[in-house]
């Protein structure tokens, strides 16, 4: 079989590539990456020499390239985005290109090149906007509150208008938060790791009582190869493990790990549109596609913590100043 994956380079596309290769013999990978900024060549070291890993660095947006790319695949995994929503604030235009564009770009080529290959196009819970009591389920309303929201929004709609229109074998999954490694050192988990290690304040917005629900990366790796396999066509399925946290719980966990207490917590300005609480309903995948979360939380977060304890060679060239910032929005991207 011949896989496609997108955005193979950044924290869950190289999760993915890495948990494919390791469990499957038949499966080859091509990666294709623009090398953004959350991209880390690094990610994938360890891969370079397997003659079934290729990586290709190019744009989804390139219609040339992407036709060429997808003429023979079997199966493409849409993980490329800008994702930070942070930037998304100050720096928009560059979501709507790689989000919206982009997606439509490989919607576009497969109708044309390779109408018979499988999409799985991975979204995001933020699409449903927050929720204060209650899950989201598949069927519910679209409500983005951010331009990263409103892009990933986007890109959902025209793939399932793809599917409807042209008959495509495309399906989406939604997730909730991810933690594991390799994730860029901007996010809430790796920053708060980061910034204990070296002995800074860890930053919190607003209050903390903002609610996300966390899944361990690899729970995320296998519900994709679960809609790949058994997905059907214009059906989104929502993941999550229901490890819901307020981001200051989360914070304190990781702080209690690392021996320090909570006078290294600097509350700062909430974020613009800053969502409550996201929380979804995943039945739909565990009942029709037999998925299941195997990590909890508690296990899933020590790993994390000990791996970014033991990689400090991995991210202290990514971690300046600008990136561990504890108010992003605010800055020029
Ligand atoms: N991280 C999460 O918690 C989470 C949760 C749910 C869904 N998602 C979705 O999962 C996907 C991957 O997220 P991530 O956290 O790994 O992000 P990431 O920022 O770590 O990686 C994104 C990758 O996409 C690449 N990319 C961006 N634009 C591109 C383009 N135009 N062409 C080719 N490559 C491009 C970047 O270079 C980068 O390697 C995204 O679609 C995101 O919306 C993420």
């Amino acid at each position: 079989m011949r896989l496609i994956v997108t955005g193979g380079s950044g924290f869950i596309g190289s999760n993915f590539i890495r948990y494919i290769l390791n469990t499957f013999d038949r499966i080859d990978v091509t990666n294709l990456d623009a090398l953004k900024y959350g991209s880390n060549s690094e990610n994938l070291k360890d891969l370079e020499t397997n003659s079934r890993y290729s990586f290709i660095q190019g744009d989804i947006a390139d219609y040339a390239l992407i036709s060429e790319i997808i003429a023979d695949a079997d199966v493409i995994t849409n993980f490329a985005a800008e994702t930070h929503v942070d930037r998304s604030i100050s720096a928009p235009e560059a979501f709507l290109q790689n989000n919206v564009i982009g997606t439509f770009t490989i919607l576009e080529a497969m109708r044309k090149i390779n109408p018979g290959a499988k999409l799985v196009h991975i979204s995001t819970d933020e699409v449903y906007g927050d929720i204060a009591d209650g899950s989201f389920g598949e069927d519910d309303a679209l409500k983005p509150s951010s331009p990263y929201s409103a892009s990933k929004a986007a890109a959902d709609v025209f793939v399932l208008g793809y599917a409807r229109t042209y008959g495509l074998n495309a399906s989406i999954t939604r997730c909730t938060n991810n933690y594991g490694p390799y994730q860029f050192p901007e996010k809430l988990i790796p920053k708060t790791i980061i910034r204990a290690l070296l002995g800074l304040t860890v930053p919190i917005y607003g209050t903390g009582q903002n609610v996300r629900d966390w899944i361990h990366v690899e729970d995320h790796c296998q519900a994709v190869e679960a809609v790949i396999n058994y997905g059907r066509p214009a059906e989104v399925y929502n993941v999550a493990s229901s490890a819901e946290m307020t981001n200051l719980q989360v914070v304190t966990t990781i702080l209690d790990y690392l021996g320090k207490d909570e006078d290294s917590i600097e509350f700062v300005e909430d974020r613009p549109g800053h969502d409550i609480r996201y929380s979804l309903d995943s039945t739909k995948i565990r009942q029709d596609l037999g998925w299941r979360p195997r990590h909890n939380f508690e296990q899933g977060i020590e790993a994390t913590i000990k791996w970014y304890t033991s990689n400090v060679e991995w991210w202290k060239n990514l971690a300046d100043d600008k990136i561990l910032s504890p108010t992003p929005w605010e800055l020029d991207w």
